[in-house]
């Protein structure tokens, strides 16, 4: 049975189109895509399989969710976004952070990703700790994406080639530097080195 995604009204559909122009000008002029890009993770990557609970559901809104470690430096996206945001009321804030990200990986180079809207917005935001801690090994890797999102070592691979985009801040993260020598083209080049 294939799956089966929420529908949305044809005005949702066009302030879709509209914002996700909006969204490639401004992500091009300021060349954050990777910054974009890790937001829509870090909003999705919450997401608890057993619980159901956490997820791409616009909670990164809040100070509460911005201020998890995980998230550092991430307000700067949410700020960056909201004039854009307040252009399109009708959109949750859980499908504008995805569209982000998407437009992310599209205007770097990245592969058309399918993009399914009517997320629902909530208020909680998820328990902080959810998110994979770089300083741990592949158990952890395993706990975080198998157990909790329900995820397989195929995806963990195929979700790590993100980091051909973008760089470590030590403010942010603890590391530095980036991945890969052009951090803002979205090829293969993260696990070629
Ligand atoms: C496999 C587990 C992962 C770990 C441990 C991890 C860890 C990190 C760390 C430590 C940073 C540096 C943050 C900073 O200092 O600014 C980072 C950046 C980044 N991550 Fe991940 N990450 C993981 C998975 C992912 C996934 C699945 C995606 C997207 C699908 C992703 C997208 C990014 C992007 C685009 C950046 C660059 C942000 C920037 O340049 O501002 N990461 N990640």
């Amino acid at each position: 049975m294939g799956k089966s995604y929420p529908s949305v009204s044809e005005d949702y559909k066009k302030a879709l189109d509209k914002c996700k122009r909006k969204l490639r000008a401004f992500i091009a002029e300021k060349n954050c895509a990777p910054l974009m890009l890790r937001l829509a993770w870090h909003s999705a990557g919450t997401f608890d399989v057993k619980t159901k609970t956490g997820g791409p559901f616009g909670t990164m809104r809040h100070k509460a969710e911005q201020s998890h470690a995980a998230n550092n430096g991430l307000d700067k996206a949410v700020v960056w976004l909201e004039p854009i945001k307040e252009q399109f009321p009708i959109l949750s804030y859980g499908d504008f952070y995805q569209l982000a990200g998407v437009v992310a990986v599209e205007i770097t180079g990245g592969p058309d990703v399918p993009f399914h809207p009517g997320r629902k917005d909530k208020d909680e935001p998820p328990l902080e700790g959810r998110l994979p801690d770089a300083t741990k090994g592949a158990d952890h890797l395993r706990n975080v994406f198998g157990a909790t999102m329900g995820l397989g070592d195929k995806e963990i691979v195929a979700l790590s080639g993100a980091h051909t985009l973008g760089r470590c801040h030590k403010e942010r993260s603890g590391f530095e530097g980036p991945w890969t020598a052009n951090p803002l083209v979205f090829d293969n080049s993260y696990f070629n080195f």
